[in-house]
């Protein structure tokens, strides 16, 4: 008895499918498909997969082609699968031409022609249309979201506003969207949705006015420097049905949500500190603007990310302390103490010092270590008194993660759900608050 396997997301269960699993299984008289799992195609860069794992083993079950189902977790178990099962043909779309070889050292490797005209990407970008975002502002963080929404299907930017027309048009150029706009209106004609990458004094006005035209926003970190504009933007969002999401894309990444679920779990005990760092050495430019620069407005988001995570929004006082050398118009250095009933968090920020930028979360039980840079989440170890309970755990950050925000940003939409469990508005106007408060009463020493 000859056995098969394949392997897929078979999300949206298509014509393309079902082709594929019949001419797999007319290989031999047995067929096993693996389904890959929600973690494992968020490790592999696979975003905005629109049905469960369950909805789509249901898919190869109701397709009455597969004699056993297996998910697909983790990169390398085709192998252990093939010799698990005794598996003689593996087979696999022609999508994949040569990139299975080095099955052939267990089994038969046998590539089937691709059906043409189908996918579920294609099926996807119809069922939810493609969602039309554009981009306010034209600088280099704008260039980098341009370049990773192409990983997000389902999502196409098609347009860009900069103050500057001839660089709104210089970047619509360089990076081939369709419209370069001198006007935040004539922008919001021509799109569902903007990313705001300006810098951070201009995010609220810009966000205010897409969503007050129905526009759904996803903003550059910090959102606004004030905890009641922050609020004032949720709550203007809410009243017209759009989403606004701060892009935070550390709270997106799966590295760091699964450690906020470890270390939330209890295996570490109670959590009673959070001590998160974050410092990128800048020379001069917007980061030493008086008015809103300085290292608690440019860094503050992503530790402060790590305490309202970990232990929450009702800290009962905050202490900041600031460095400031005499001849620099902003702090280059603080660190921001926040004390919560039964725990401590400290968030340092520096532009002008630098430091390791790492995550401790210390618990009654052991401590999560998450080494630097802990915001781009790839690894992270839980550590305890006796070192035999140790354990690590690794994930893949892809690219610069702004896939993650827009992916997630994109579900929200296409769902009509306004608030995403990995960062809630309230954890964000929490921060607001935070930030606020410590740039305005933070102790200066020089
Ligand atoms: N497949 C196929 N013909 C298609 C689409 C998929 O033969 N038109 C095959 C793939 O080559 C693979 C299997 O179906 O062997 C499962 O593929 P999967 O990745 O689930 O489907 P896609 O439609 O390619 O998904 P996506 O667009 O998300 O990449």
């Amino acid at each position: 008895m000859a056995r098969v396997i394949t392997y897929g997301t078979f999300d949206l269960f298509h014509e393309g499918h079902r082709r594929l699993l019949e001419r797999a299984k007319a290989l031999g008289d047995y067929l096993i498909v693996g389904v890959t799992t929600d973690n494992y195609d968020a490790s592999r860069g696979k975003l905005n997969v629109a049905q469960t794992l369950m909805e789509r083993i249901e898919n190869v079950r109701a397709s009455g082609l597969a004699d056993l189902i297996i998910t697909e977790e983790y990169e390398g178990q085709k192998v252990n699968d093939i010799q698990q099962y005794e598996v003689d043909i593996f087979a696999i779309g022609s999508d994949w031409l040569g990139k299975f070889d080095y099955l052939k050292d267990y089994c038969e490797v046998v590539y089937l022609e691709r059906t043409k005209g189908v996918s579920s990407t294609q099926l996807r970008n119809e069922s939810g249309g493609v969602l039309r975002v554009g981009v306010v502002g034209a600088g280099r963080i704008a260039a980098r979201f341009v370049a990773e929404a192409r990983y997000v299907s389902g999502v196409n930017v098609e347009a860009v506003y900069s103050r500057t027309f001839a660089k709104a048009q210089e970047f619509a150029a360089k990076l081939e969207l369709q419209w370069a706009n001198d006007t935040l209106d004539s922008l919001l004609k021509h799109v569902d949705a903007v990313y705001i990458a300006t810098p951070h004094g201009t995010h609220y006005e810009y966000a205010r006015q897409a969503i007050a035209a129905g526009t759904h926003v996803l903003c550059e970190k910090p959102m606004t420097l004030s905890a009641a504009q922050t609020a004032e933007l949720y709550a203007l969002a809410e009243s017209k049905s759009v989403v606004l999401l701060e892009a935070v894309k550390t709270a997106f990444s799966p590295g760091f949500q699964r450690m906020i679920a470890v270390a939330r779990s209890g295996l570490i005990g109670r959590i009673r500190s959070v001590d998160a760092t974050f410092t990128k050495l800048v020379d001069g430019g917007r980061e030493y603007d008086a008015t809103d620069g300085g290292s608690i407005s440019e860094l503050a988001t992503y530790p402060l990310l790590a305490a309202v995570k970990l232990l929450g929004c009702e800290y009962s006082e905050l202490r900041t302390v600031s460095f400031k050398p005499a001849e620099s118009p902003v702090e280059v250095f603080s660190r921001v103490d926040l004390i919560y009933p039964h725990a401590v968090a400290s968030a340092r920020t520096g532009i002008g010092v630098k430091a390791e930028g790492e995550l401790v979360v210390a618990g009654t039980k052991g401590y999560i270590y998450v080494p630097a840079p802990w915001w781009l989440t790839e690894y992270f170890e839980m550590r305890f008194e006796d070192q035999r309970g140790n354990k690590k755990y690794f994930y893949k950050f892809e690219g610069d993660g702004l896939r993650y925000e827009l992916a997630e940003f994109a579900a929200m939409i296409r769902s009509g759900q306004q608030v995403s469990f990995k960062f809630r508005p309230e954890e964000s106007v929490a921060i607001a608050t935070i930030i606020e408060a410590a740039r305005a009463d933070a102790t200066i020493i020089s």
